[in-house]
């Protein structure tokens, strides 16, 4: 029985899991943090190299739509508690390729429990299953309302339906085996270290190479988007105040306009870039939709402000400024995900193990 409190975050060196990885292993220095994670195309340990040496993480390599490989990690590193990130997570991926989705955030959410229940079974006590998941799972608002708790499922994307097929199953393990757990469900990220391929790191990146801004349909589809460094500390709260069974909404009370918020983005884009008025806007392109595309997400976030005090910390202004810096900051790890050379990092650092 492991005697210090032990984390295993599935999916760390992806976008929001490294932010939370950060988070947990800064704040958590007598916790250890074992980051599993398979280093698919959108997992990237140069997220973590500021951390990795520190004395209470752990990275494993490993592939979650492997039981027996999950299993072994378990009984390793006996957790307390697990967060799971881990998964498929760009719509488009799942249009083209349903079965990966299926596979990685279903049948992976699976082996996860029944890796936790075959370690804990009988012995809940101070133990939690926390499932990360998304807003996508409510399917598509109209004009107005806004996705509750309580708002029934009806997913659209074979990405959401597996996210919500996910969700259903934490839900069941909890009522059929008392497994303690919490779900949220989140709506877009968007902040430093996010893969190009979804809207604003790509946009950036076509900017910057001055190539065309792909908007689907007529961009008259809205998201509601939030600063990663937001969720990751929601999460860190949701893991250590949030009440067994509960499920909370996360969100960053800040709707846009697809359309608009590339306008926005074009035009911080110039300034950054000291590139006349208008240049970065004139590449705006309107492309063929998005299959199933949902019109509208909203979150209602109040039940984690009201119930657990979080709410977001910084602006959008604030954070797409500070999202574009880094992005320019960084364009050599930039380079080396559009390239695939990131691929090589890993193996040199990890060839020996
Ligand atoms: P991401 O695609 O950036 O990262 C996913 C990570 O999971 C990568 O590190 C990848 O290597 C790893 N992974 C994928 N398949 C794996 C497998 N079979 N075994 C082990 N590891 C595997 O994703 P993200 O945007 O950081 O999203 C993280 C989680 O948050 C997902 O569950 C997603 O559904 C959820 N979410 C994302 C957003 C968003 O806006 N990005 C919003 C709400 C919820
Ligand atoms: O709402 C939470 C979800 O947000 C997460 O669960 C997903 O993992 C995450 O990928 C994100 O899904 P979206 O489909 O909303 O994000 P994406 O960045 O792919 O697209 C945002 C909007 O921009 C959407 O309406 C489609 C549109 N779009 C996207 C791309 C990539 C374009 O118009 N052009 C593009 O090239």
């Amino acid at each position: 029985m492991s005697s210090q409190h032990t984390i295993i975050v599935t999916g760390g060196a992806g976008f929001i899991g490294s932010h939370l990885v950060r988070e947990l292993v800064n704040n958590y220095p007598d916790y250890k943090i074992v980051n599993l994670d398979a280093l698919t195309y959108a997992g990237n340990l140069e997220n973590l190299k500021d951390i990795d040496q520190s004395d209470n993480y752990v990275f494993e390599k490993a592939d979650i739509r492997d039981a027996a490989q999950v299993d072994h990690l378990f009984k390793k590193h006996q957790p307390d508690g697990v967060i799971h990130l881990a998964a498929e997570s760009h719509v488009d991926r799942s249009i083209e390729n349903p079965s990966a989705f299926v596979e990685t955030n279903v049948m992976g959410t699976v082996h996860l429990l029944n890796a936790f229940r075959s370690l804990w079974q009988g012995q809940w006590e101070g133990k939690r299953f926390y499932h990360i998941s998304t807003d996508e799972v409510y399917g598509t608002l109209g004009e107005t309302g806004l996705f509750t708790e309580t708002t029934p499922y009806d997913p659209n994307s074979p990405y959401s339906a597996s996210k919500a097929a996910s969700d259903h199953l934490v839900r069941a393990y909890g009522e059929t085996y008392d497994m303690p757990y919490v779900i949220t469900n989140c709506s877009n990220n968007y902040g430093p270290n996010q893969f190009p391929e979804k809207l604003i790191p790509l946009f950036i990146n076509n900017i910057i190479e001055k190539k065309p801004l792909p908007v689907y349909g007529d961009g008259n589809y809205t998201r509601d988007w939030l600063f990663v460094i937001d969720h990751a500390k929601a999460i860190d709260l949701v893991y250590h105040k949030g009440v067994n069974g509960e499920t909370y909404n996360i969100g960053g009370f800040n709707e846009w306009k697809n359309i608009d918020l590339v306008k926005v983005l074009c035009q911080q884009m110039d300034q950054a870039l000291g590139r006349s008025a208008g240049e970065s806007a004139a590449l705006i392109t309107f492309v063929k939709d998005r299959p199933g595309h949902d019109k509208r997400y909203a979150i209602d976030a109040s039940k984690i402000k009201n119930e657990l005090g979080w709410e977001p910390s910084v602006t959008f202004e604030q954070g797409l400024e500070k999202t574009i810096a880094w992005y320019l900051q960084n364009e050599k790890w930039l380079r080396n995900i559009t390239s695939g050379a990131y691929q090589s990092y890993y193996e040199s650092m990890y060839s020996n193990r």
